[in-house]
């Protein structure tokens, strides 16, 4: 009974889907991005009806796939980190929206950002506890507009790096504050100071009521994920003993302040001291050594699902070489398996993308890389396995090219990559509108899939 109910929905959101499908595949060939063009799309997207709004639930996670309203949700998505620093200034909040709405025109739904910026320029946390009322407004908006646009929001707690102010910034409020005498930025997770410190930001953030829809962040379904950490290494202690003490406490921590959404760590990926059969897939020597484990740490309670990120550029070498495209596609899969085999949960590519200023560097290769990690994805997609999706680094919208690092991609100026994201978002938009969890991989829309999938125009 349950089987056919489900088997029926998935014959009419079949069909309702490839009308819309079919549409939406025409209009992104198109690829303008002339703000005019967006005034039709907005007042056809923007959530009005009760219905809509209804639908708007938390991402949950069933076994290795993320669901909402029992549907599969598998992510094409970005990171782009400064939004809350823009959604600061008057002068330049209007890119925040920008941002959100060229992503959703390619099909996108979720953005991976920073929650924190600590003690520098435009801080959030200007100091232990101390907030900037004017900044968080300005994380309240980012949260606010992306919800205008359908897009989720992964937010990440902390920088492992310098940059937004970071663990280095925590040792020197330690220092300053508190009277330490901490010289190592590693003891950012194990003094109890700092440990405290982090978790009363965790608790600010969570509980903080967004001043633009009055909801708690924590009840907030745009929310999809609380990230740890951004990229946490902790070389001090290549055992990864500490930094997996910290993952523990502050996993359980966040997920006693708010039961209802999904964490993850925002590791890199890097296979430690528990899993040496598997080196073999790191980038390089050094990557066992830097105090994280990736199987270990994902098996801590409260970590509903794995995070991996995909820089040969930064791993292998800085100048592009066509050995750095079987690196990616073993890395990813190597991380599947994991994730199926061991993990059982889905697992995210938080952030994959290539410098433009690297030697060698040229859109093709760019593009290639980017259909790699899609195709790698929808391999694992199709046969139900736990690649959930994964998020470009990073999308910037227009005139923003003075904040390039070399990774920035501007959809205006990047026709092939637009069509291969769109493309991306319609295939995925497609499993998740076809798949109930019910009606699982085994029932007869596999064939229809087929059909679709393999079809390149779609
Ligand atoms: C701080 O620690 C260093 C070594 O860890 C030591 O040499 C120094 O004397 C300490 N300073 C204070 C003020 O305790
Ligand atoms: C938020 O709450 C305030 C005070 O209760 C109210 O004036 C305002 O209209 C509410 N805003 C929204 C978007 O619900
Ligand atoms: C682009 O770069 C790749 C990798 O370095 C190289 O193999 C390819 O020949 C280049 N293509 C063009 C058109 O320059
Ligand atoms: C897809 O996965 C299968 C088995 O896991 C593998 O043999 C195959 O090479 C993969 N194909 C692509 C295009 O990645």
């Amino acid at each position: 009974m349950e089987a056919l109910k489900g088997f029926k929905l998935c014959v009419i959101s079949l069909l309702l889907f490839l009308s819309s499908t079919l549409t939406q595949s025409l209009s992104s060939t198109e690829l303008a991005f002339d703000d005019s063009e967006y005034e039709d799309w907005e007042s056809n997207h923007i959530p009005t009806s009760e219905m809509e709004e209804a639908e708007w639930k938390m991402v949950q996670r069933k076994g290795n796939q993320f669901v909402v309203n029992e549907q599969p949700f598998y992510v094409n998505g970005f990171n782009t980190y400064w939004l809350m620093v823009f959604g600061a200034d008057e002068s330049t909040r209007g890119k925040v929206t920008q941002v959100f709405k060229h992503a959703s025109s390619v099909g996108m739904t979720v953005c991976r950002t920073w929650a924190f910026n600590d003690g520098q320029w435009r801080a959030l946390q200007k100091s232990p506890s101390v907030y900037d009322e004017d900044v968080f407004k300005a994380l309240d908006f980012v949260i606010s507009e992306a919800k205008k646009y359908r897009i989720r929001l992964i937010l990440s707690l902390v920088n492992n790096w310098e940059s937004y102010g970071g663990k280095a910034q925590y040792v020197k409020w330690g220092n300053a504050a508190a009277g330490l005498n901490l010289t190592s930025d590693d003891e950012f997770f194990s003094h109890p100071t700092l440990r405290g410190y982090y978790k009363d930001h965790v608790k600010t953030v969570l509980n903080r009521v967004n001043t633009f829809t009055n909801v708690t962040y924590k009840e907030d379904p745009t929310i999809f994920a609380w990230e740890l950490m951004n990229e946490p290494r902790c070389t001090s202690d290549s055992s990864g003993d500490k930094l997996q003490e910290w993952i523990k406490e502050m996993a359980f921590y966040v997920k006693s302040v708010d039961p209802k959404h999904l964490v993850e760590i925002g590791l890199e990926g890097f296979y430690g001291p528990s899993t040496p059969q598997r080196f073999q897939f790191n980038p390089n020597s050094y990557a066992q050594q830097v105090g994280t484990d990736f199987i270990r740490n994902h098996q801590v309670l409260g970590v509903d699902f794995a995070s991996v990120h995909i820089y040969p550029d930064s791993w292998i070498s800085q100048s592009i070489a066509d050995t750095h495209i079987p690196f990616v596609k073993s890395w990813m899969e190597a991380h599947m398996e994991d994730a199926e085999k061991y993990l059982g949960m889905p697992v995210v590519f938080g952030e994959f993308g290539v410098s433009a200023k690297d030697p060698g560097y040229n859109s093709t290769y760019r593009d290639t890389l980017i259909n790699t990690v899609y195709k790698t994805i929808l391999n694992s997609t199709k046969k139900g396995g736990s690649g959930a999706g994964s998020l470009l680094w990073q999308l910037f919208p227009d005139g923003t090219d003075y904040m390039d690092d070399g990774y920035a991609i501007v959809l205006s100026k990047a026709p092939s990559a637009s069509s291969m994201i769109s493309l991306q978002s319609t295939r995925l938009a497609l499993f998740n509108s076809l798949c109930s969890e019910r009606c699982h991989w085994g029932c007869k829309k596999k064939k229809v899939l087929r059909k679709v999938l393999y079809h390149d125009e779609l």
